[in-house]
């Protein structure tokens, strides 16, 4: 009962080449660490051009003209980051797409996201996407929803079950390797400073705490942390992901010590509260400034904080995960299976880059 997939969505998917593209540049600066671990290569989407290679293709059930209902549970509207995943859902599946979508934003609430999954089954959808707050506690809506025959697909955040037949698939970004990644370039850049063997005082604003995305990315920059005995983790605090909780947790911070080097944010939008906060306390940041602040997305936002000289860096979360999860949806609607963990490439931006071209090609 599915209908035909219309060329707007292959532009969605071109689109992606593009970023693919855009990106190319600085995956090439990267640093050596930056490569994929060997099981996310082997599993890395190459969506764009798949979609293309279904150019001309309708899906096997497309002929009965009904839309493919799609229920998205989505986290909430915290980030830069969470308003562009949204948009990339929206603008892929619409009805001259071939789908309907049912959106609903849980404001960051795992039990408001457990309530529209069990809407969705109610209504019967024929797919169900989550994005889920935390990773833990989902076992029990999930089972409804395979009682109930609708297949559930996760992007952006895991799911932590012991069944790993109770979703369809996963896509999103590899978040432990986001946070080696941020801690082997403040190595680097300590290093060119020469600050290498300087006593490093860090601290952290951490996202929402069990969310795979502070998870991972409190775990990669712990996994480099622990190679360098001269930096001190002084304290690590969750902002929630949002801006105005950045600010709070830094503004704390900021008078229990006196002497921070570094903070890392774990996304952007922590980082513009942080350096608010910073500047309101009289102290600079950025590579002229006080302390050295990164960050996690690389929304342009961050990209327009770099060239101020506020942002050191910051580590790509590509959100744009619609054409990814349509191309899913299609590949079951033809019966084809699909890889169950997809990790997406993802670079890092700093102030040593052309900064100025890339954010002129930037989607997000
Ligand atoms: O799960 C992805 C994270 O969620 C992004 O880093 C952040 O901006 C969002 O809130």
């Amino acid at each position: 009962m599915k209908r035909k997939v219309l060329s707007a969505l292959l532009i969605a998917a071109m689109t992606m080449t593009a970023v693919g593209c855009g990106n190319k540049s600085a995956d090439t600066a990267a640093p050596a660490e930056t490569e994929a671990p060997a099981e996310a290569e082997a599993e890395t989407t190459d969506d764009a051009a798949e979609a293309e290679a279904d150019d001309t293709e309708a899906p096997a059930a497309a002929a009965s003209g009904d839309l493919i209902t799609v229920g998205y549970a989505q986290v909430g509207a915290e980030s830069d980051w969470r308003t562009a995943n949204t948009e990339s859902f929206k603008s892929t599946f619409t009805e001259e797409n071939g789908y309907k979508l049912i959106f609903d934003d849980a404001q960051q609430k795992q039990e408001n996201q457990i309530k529209a999954i069990r809407s969705f089954i109610q209504q019967e959808v024929d797919y169900i996407v989550v994005a889920p707050v935390v990773e833990t506690g989902w076992e029990t809506v999930l089972e409804e929803a395979k009682e109930a025959g609708i297949p559930v697909i996760l992007s952006d955040r895991m799911m932590d079950v012991s069944d790993d037949t109770l979703f369809e698939a996963w896509v999103g970004g590899n978040f432990v390797l986001e946070g080696e990644t941020c801690g082997n370039w403040l190595a680097d850049y300590l290093d060119a400073a020469g600050r290498g063997d300087e006593e490093i005082n860090i601290v952290t604003i951490q996202g929402t705490i069990g969310a795979s995305a502070q998870v991972g990315r409190t775990e990669g920059v712990d996994n480099i942390l622990k190679e360098h005995s001269n930096w001190n983790m002084l304290e690590m605090q969750s902002g929630e992901f949002t801006q105005a909780k950045g600010q709070e947790v830094m503004e704390s911070f900021l008078k229990s010590y006196d002497d921070i080097d570094v903070v890392i944010c774990e996304n952007d939008n922590e980082a513009f509260g942080a350096i608010d906060a910073i500047k309101a306390a009289g102290k600079t940041c950025g590579p002229d400034g006080d302390i050295i602040v990164v960050s996690f997305d690389s929304v342009k936002a961050a990209f327009e904080s770099m060239i101020a000289g506020d942002l050191n860096a910051t580590f790509e979360c590509n959100p744009l995960h619609g054409p990814r999860v349509a191309e899913i949806i299609q590949k079951l609607e033809a019966g084809e299976t699909v890889d169950k963990i997809q990790y997406v490439d993802e670079a890092y931006f700093d102030t040593s880059m052309d900064l100025e071209s890339i954010l002129a090609e930037r989607l997000y």
